[in-house]
């Protein structure tokens, strides 16, 4: 595939907006029919440009779209500052690693008929690259290997088939600082819950939870996977 430029991803969501209202931009914080008071002037771009995103019609200046765009991982997906609507196929910055899973023959609390799948992701330490917060520095792993849990019912499965897409678009972990520890530079699981409590529920990330499966695949949706993802693949 050939390497589109920022402005040519960011103009492919967008609808042009030849009489910007009244309103301000909500990532500079200017009015949309003055131009944009984003701080880093791009030379190729004209500051005054609005445009409309196509599927949620919140608008900006184009210029504050890629200067947006710019700051993030470059995947060739944005997303909606306003309501986090997604356009294109949105990716993190999970380290490489590996994620295993296997049905074991026990049940967990609330899920008495059904037996559990259990997850085992791995990443090591290493170097973070461009894509993560601070480049060419090094970042830990705490907790690997780490084990999680689901009802192996249909339910279940599903949650599983769209984690596997989420592992492979790199969204399950993160490199960033732990809200539990404070460590910084280290690998933190990203907006996707995970039980990772099997017989007790002593952390809140345990069974019994009834609303846990419509929670992830919640969660999952906001990441843009669900059961579309899976014909896509
Ligand atoms: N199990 C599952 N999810 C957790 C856990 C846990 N033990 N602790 C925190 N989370 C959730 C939080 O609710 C939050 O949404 O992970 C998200 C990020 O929290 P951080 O503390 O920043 O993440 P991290 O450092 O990766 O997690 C802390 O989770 O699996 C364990 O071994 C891991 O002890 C570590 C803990
Ligand atoms: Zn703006």
């Amino acid at each position: 595939k050939k390497g589109k430029t920022p402005e040519e991803v960011v103009k492919k969501y967008l609808q042009k907006v030849r009489n910007p209202p009244d309103e301000d931009c909500t990532i500079c914080m200017e009015c949309l029919s003055t131009p944009s008071g984003y701080k880093y002037p791009h030379p190729m771009i004209r500051p005054d440009l609005v445009g409309r995103l196509c599927k949620c019609g919140h608008v900006f200046h184009l210029y504050c779209l890629v200067a947006m765009y710019n700051n993030g991982n470059k995947d060739g997906s944005l997303q909606c500052p306003t309501c986090k609507t997604i356009y294109g196929v949105k990716t993190g910055n999970q380290p490489p690693g590996k994620m295993e899973y296997h049905v074991i023959p026990h049940s967990l609390p609330g899920h008495p008929d059904c037996k559990t799948i259990r997850i085992i992701y791995s990443i090591p330490p290493g170097v973070q690259g461009p894509e993560h917060p601070n480049p060419g520095k090094s970042f830990t792993s705490r907790g690997f290997p780490r084990h999680c849990y689901l009802p192996d019912n249909e339910k279940g499965r599903q949650v599983l088939k769209l984690l596997l897409v989420a592992w492979e678009r790199r969204l399950i972990f993160a490199v960033g600082t732990s809200s539990t520890t404070g460590e910084s530079d280290t690998i933190i699981w990203n907006e996707v819950h995970h039980k990772t409590e099997f017989g007790s529920n002593l952390t809140g990330h345990g069974f019994p939870d009834p609303k846990y499966l419509d929670n992830v695949l919640a969660e999952l949706a906001a990441q843009g996977i669900t059961e579309e993802s899976l014909q896509e693949r």
